[in-house]
């Protein structure tokens, strides 16, 4: 097995690091957090979602961020839609790419969009049928890949059903995400093996939320499965607000660390995205998610 060569970093901070934060963040704190990472390099940031507002109220500023960041040519600007009414507010704000968000278990696709499985996915054709015609791309996720915190056990069979519709359906690249960060490596690789029999392995991307401490073990575990996109979040911010107990996502800095060990390019400069990272702890109050992080801070 070789290891890429490039390796593409999609910075979830701004929407899955802040969506499940109970105080108040401005407009202004997620701008400067935004233009910070694209300052650092990331090709890719997540800046917000179009959700119900009385479903995760922190992204309800996220028209007014989108208006207000810096959008550096090259550098994808994303956002999560996972109705009609989100898609079309978030073509209001002028955003190029949206993500839908399926599930791999029922229970969690109830609690996380009030629908079944088959239900989200039925929701997500005419989205996308839309944003072909506006010329935006979409991406596509599944949650509880590697477990649910409310059915537990999720098989690698399901997983790949699920993100099979969505690859069939138009999304460009599947996001498969451990929300509870309960996987394993030997999971891990089993859970890309049954996906990757009906998706190619450039359309896959691993999301691994750090709660069990196996996230950065399983990204080297999904690289050996030639998986080279990877979701991560500066000072490991966040959680599932419908995932009691899941913790951030990897921390970005910490992913990098290990990148630049193995001489994977990702393009980020280690020094600007610890500065993000600081920036936001501070507006925060909050210690960093990041091990890089805390040991430089020394
Ligand atoms: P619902 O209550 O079934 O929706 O929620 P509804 O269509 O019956 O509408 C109810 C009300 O919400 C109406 O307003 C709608 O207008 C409004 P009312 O008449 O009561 O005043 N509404 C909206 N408002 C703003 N934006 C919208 C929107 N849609 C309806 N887009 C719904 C269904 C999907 C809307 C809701 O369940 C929801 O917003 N869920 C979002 C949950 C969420 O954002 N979770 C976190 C992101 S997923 C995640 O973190 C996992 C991930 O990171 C991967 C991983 O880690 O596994 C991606
Ligand atoms: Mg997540």
């Amino acid at each position: 097995m070789t290891f890429p060569t490039h390796v593409r970093l999609i910075e979830v901070g701004p929407r899955d690091g802040l969506q499940n934060e109970a105080q108040p963040i401005s407009v202004a704190d997620k701008v400067q957090l935004v233009n910070a990472l694209t300052d650092a390099g990331l090709g890719y940031i997540e800046v917000g979602s179009f959700v119900s507002p009385k479903w995760v109220p922190q992204m309800a500023g996220s028209a007014e961020v989108f208006a207000q960041i810096k959008h550096k040519p090259g550098v994808v600007y994303g956002a999560l839609a996972p109705n009609m009414r989100g898609f079309e507010d978030a073509v209001a704000a002028g955003v190029k790419e949206v993500a839908v968000f399926a599930a791999a278990s029922q229970a969690f696709s109830q609690r996380n969009i009030n629908c079944s499985i088959s239900e989200s996915l039925e929701r997500f054709v005419p989205i996308i049928e839309a944003a072909k015609q506006h010329g935006i791309s979409v991406r596509g996720y599944v949650s509880c890949v590697l477990g649910c915190p409310y059915e537990g056990q999720v098989s690698a069979q399901q997983v790949a059903a699920v993100a099979k519709e969505l690859y069939a359906m138009g999304c460009y690249e599947v996001s498969l995400g451990d929300t509870i960060g309960t996987g394993t490596p030997t999971a891990t690789r089993t859970m890309f093996e049954a996906v990757g029999a009906f998706i190619p392995r450039e359309k896959l991307a691993g999301h691994f939320h750090d709660t069990y401490g196996q996230a950065l073990v399983n990204i080297y575990a999904s690289l050996l499965e030639g998986i080279n996109v990877f979701d991560s979040s500066v000072a490991g911010l966040g959680g599932c607000p419908y995932a009691k107990g899941a913790s951030g996502n990897v921390a970005t800095e910490d992913v990098l660390y290990m990148l630049n060990g193995m001489g994977i390019e990702t393009g980020v400069d280690m020094d600007k995205l610890l500065l993000a990272g600081e920036h936001i702890c501070n507006v925060l109050g909050r210690v960093t998610g990041s091990r890089v992080a805390k040991a430089r801070e020394g």
